[in-house]
């Protein structure tokens, strides 16, 4: 009997399959079919700080309408209408979900103003999330802002949320950190118990007819999963945290893969989304099958076994591996 259980910000999941961020956690009816499927947790989407203050006006404008036209209206207080706001809806879903699921629900927030980070991860635990995971979304575009100035940035950030919520806490962050492995130590050191690889940034595209930007969401292919591939290898054992892959989790294979470089959970959205959320069970299934046949008993047992935790220094051995991969290719094309 193989035992794929794991352990995941402190949680005990019966699995490292874990549904991340997207429409399909956005639904109790799929949240449902998810965790049926086998979803050893979920990631709600995350709740924007923008969308908050947005519909905070809009609630603001309707409520002050007319009062300035009439003096009389200023005493005026119509029936309160019940307003369905962003916070609302996904605090709602948290209550809603933690009743309907016995797998752990992790929220998830992308806030944009330091008070809006500590608010409203406050509110998210409150609602009776399990742990919260940090979408820090973060496009470094001004020309005075330092690299240093960023991880300085996440860094109060994450010291922040810890003081304010007592669940775990995930960062997930973006993979163009000019060091990443340092940045992931600091997270750590200020109270990330795990940290999730990666943020998807989305690229824009420029239309050759219309001359406008593109912003389109292309979903992920397997070749995406390289990237988590490597810095979760990198950071096995490196860091007291623990580790998520996200990004190019299509098949039972990628599920293996991420494993053997050390996560703890390999988090998958767009194959969901592409294949409907039963294709857990094809991972669960063609996972178990992977280890029969190469003789692991348990995920504790493979994880982090192909990792780069005996390499003593991980800069020169990737520099190493360059170099023979450039070199092999220039030999195959000259021949
Ligand atoms: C339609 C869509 C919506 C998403 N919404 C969120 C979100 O609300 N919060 C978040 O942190 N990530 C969100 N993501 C990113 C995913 O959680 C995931 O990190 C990313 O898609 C890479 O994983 P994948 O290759 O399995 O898709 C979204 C992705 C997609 C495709």
């Amino acid at each position: 009997m193989i035992d794929l259980s794991t352990r995941y910000l402190g949680l005990e999941l019966a699995s490292p399959l874990v549904a991340s961020a997207g429409p399909l956690t956005g639904r109790l009816e799929t949240l449902a079919r998810l965790e049926d499927a086998g979803a050893a947790a979920v990631v709600l989407p995350s709740l924007f700080e923008e969308e908050i203050v947005e519909a905070s006006r809009e609630v603001h404008r309707v409520l002050e309408a007319g009062t300035e036209s009439f003096p009389e209206a200023l005493t005026y207080l119509p029936e309160p209408p019940s307003y369905d706001t962003p916070p609302d809806r996904t605090l709602r879903l948290v209550a809603e979900a933690k009743a309907a699921l016995r797998i752990p629900v992790i929220a998830s927030l992308n806030g944009s103003s330091r008070g809006g980070w500590i608010r409203y991860a406050g509110e998210l635990a409150d609602a009776g999330a399990d742990a919260l995971e940090l979408n820090v979304y973060h496009v470094a575009a001004d020309v005075e802002t330092s690299s240093a100035d960023v991880e300085a940035r996440y860094l109060d950030l994450v010291t922040a949320v810890r003081d304010a919520v007592d669940i775990p806490v995930a960062v997930k962050i973006p993979p163009f950190f000019t060091s990443t492995a340092h940045t992931a130590m600091v997270l750590v050191k200020a109270g990330a118990d795990g940290l999730v690889l990666f943020n998807r940034f989305y690229q824009p595209d420029i239309d050759l007819e219309t001359l406008e930007v593109r912003h389109s969401l292309d979903l992920s292919t397997r070749a995406s999963l390289r990237l988590p591939l490597r810095w979760i290898a990198i950071l096995y054992g490196r860091i007291d945290a623990s580790l998520a892959a996200s990004g190019g989790v299509h098949t039972s294979r990628d599920v293996a893969k991420v494993l053997l470089a050390g996560a703890d959970v390999a988090m998958s959205t767009s194959a969901l989304l592409l294949r409907g959320p039963e294709l857990l069970t094809e991972l669960r299934d063609g996972l178990v099958a992977w280890m029969e046949e190469h003789d692991y008993d348990s995920v504790a047992q493979l994880r982090g076994s192909v990792s780069q935790r005996a390499v003593p220094d991980p800069e020169a051995f990737e520099r190493a591996s360059y170099v023979r991969i450039i070199r092999r290719y220039t030999d195959e094309w000259v021949l």
